[in-house]
């Protein structure tokens, strides 16, 4: 076949259309593994950002993305029309909820409408965005094959979920295990050859559904057990139990279980919101997946219980919510990455505002940060900052945090990601979750 000659000898060229936290790692991977690149985005922004080798993604590695630009392997471009040299094009462009908490497909749909004009003969098309079993057999199929390509035959088509963790230290794009499902024998066959040039293990499945399936279902996995270990640190709250010992001790079973962390609810582009691609998927079949929406309606609760444990400290303290000054750390929706998407301290710090907290914030990543209606400026981490607080409250544990600092100086700390647990002295100021 001519694409996996091409493939073989690294000539292919490659089109990586979403420049975001999964198509940026990706283009450049693929630059560096010695495929021609062009990247493409809406984003005009992104695209000159990209062109100058001026790296936005913490997962590349500045001099990596230099590299790949300057000796032209890799180039963006908002033009489309572009497509049309691509000989693999491969789809990350986000898959958000609507209001009402349906699939929002229309970015893949918009990208299908460039697709159907610039697809030719002999190209293999990758779905990686994530999204309910049947996307790619049901929405991109039929928009390529009304072209009067024959799909196996001179058009390749599968789905290969992108599971990348950003910020993850050990796991990047080249070493996590990818999903490859076809919508033939030889479209799986096609793009197994392609993604073993780059990453290191393939695991070919029978079709395109399979592999959506396994990848939402990941996120449905760590969405219902994060979900579980929050109703326990609720109930452990209440018995005066702390949960992270609870957490520790059963992990010390040597077979069988696996530890998940309560926090103030779920973040980030994938677990708040892909298991309602599923869920409303299933209501197709007249299945109605009661774990997704227990998951979402427990961590959804989270940042009230957080609120109310906080006016809970206050009380003690014979302070109020109302005018408390909070200086809140960490703002992203996990420790030491920029990503600000779903975060659940957000949503914490929108029902104190709500409640008439003065609140300051905390966190190397986010420069600013606006709230309904109220701008925030990033304060820098001093001890004066944190004397003058009623509360010292750490939704993101960054590791770039001094946590001894803030527990020196902090009246109280409520520590809702156990970021303090190494600290050894004035433990009495701090208060978890659950204790
Ligand atoms: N971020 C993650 O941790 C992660 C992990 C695994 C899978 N995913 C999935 O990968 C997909 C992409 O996520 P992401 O985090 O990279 O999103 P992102 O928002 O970081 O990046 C998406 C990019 O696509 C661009 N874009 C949007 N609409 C477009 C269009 N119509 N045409 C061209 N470009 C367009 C945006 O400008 C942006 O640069 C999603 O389906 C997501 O669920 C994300």
């Amino acid at each position: 076949m001519e694409i996996l000659d091409k493939i073989k000898s690294r000539s292919a060229k490659i089109g990586v259309v979403g420049l975001g936290y999964v198509g940026l790692p990706l283009a450049v991977l693929n630059a560096k593994t010695g495929f021609p690149v062009i990247g493409f985005d809406e984003v005009a922004g992104k695209v000159e950002r990209v062109n100058k080798g001026d790296n936005y993604i913490s997962d590349v590695v500045d001099a990596e993305l230099r590299q790949v630009v300057e000796e032209k392997r890799f180039r963006a471009t908002t033009d489309f029309s572009d497509l049309h040299q691509c000989d693999i094009v491969l789809i990350c462009v986000p898959t958000p909820l609507t209001r009402n908490k349906e699939p929002d497909i229309s970015a893949i749909v918009s990208v299908l409408g460039h697709l159907t004009k610039y697809a030719h003969p002999n190209m293999l098309v990758v779905l990686e965005s994530t999204t309910y079993p049947g996307t790619t057999e049901e929405v991109i199929m039929p928009a390529l094959v009304a072209k009067g390509l024959t799909v196996g035959k001179d058009l390749f088509i599968a789905f290969s979920p992108e599971r990348v963790d950003p910020g993850n230290k050990n796991f990047k794009t080249h070493n996590t295990f990818k999903l490859v499902g076809g919508v033939t024998a030889s479209c799986r066959e096609v793009a197994k050859a392609f993604y073993e040039q780059s990453i290191v293990k393939i695991f070919p499945l029978s079709s395109p559904r399979v592999a959506e399936m396994a990848k939402v279902f990941e996120n449905v996995f760590r969405s219902v057990n994060i979900a579980l270990v929050n109703e326990l640190t609720m109930l452990c709250d209440r018995m005066n139990i702390n949960v992270y010992e609870v957490i520790d001790a059963a992990a010390t079973k040597n077979f069988g279980f696996m530890p998940f962390y309560p926090g103030p609810g779920v973040g980030g582009h994938c677990i708040p919101l892909d298991p309602y691609y599923l869920s409303w998927k299933s209501k197709e079949y007249d299945i109605h997946t009661r774990f997704i929406e227990l998951a979402g309606e427990i961590n959804e609760n989270m940042p009230y219980f957080v609120m109310s444990k906080l006016q809970r400290i206050l009380n003690q303290r014979g302070q109020c919510l109302k005018g408390a000054n909070i200086v809140v750390l960490g703002v992203t929706y996990k420790a030491d990455i920029e990503d600000p998407r779903e975060s659940p301290a957000t949503k914490v710090m929108e029902l104190l505002q709500k409640e008439g907290a003065c609140l300051k914030y905390v966190d190397p990543y986010t420069p600013n940060l606006n709230l309904e209606g109220h701008s925030y400026s990033a304060q820098p981490l001093h001890a004066e900052l944190l004397r003058e607080c009623a509360c010292a409250l750490i939704l993101t544990a960054h590791s770039a945090f001094d946590y001894e600092l803030i527990c020196g100086h902090a009246p109280v700390v409520f520590d809702t990601r156990n970021g303090t647990r190494h600290v050894q002295h004035n433990r009495d100021k701090i208060v978890l979750l659950s204790t």
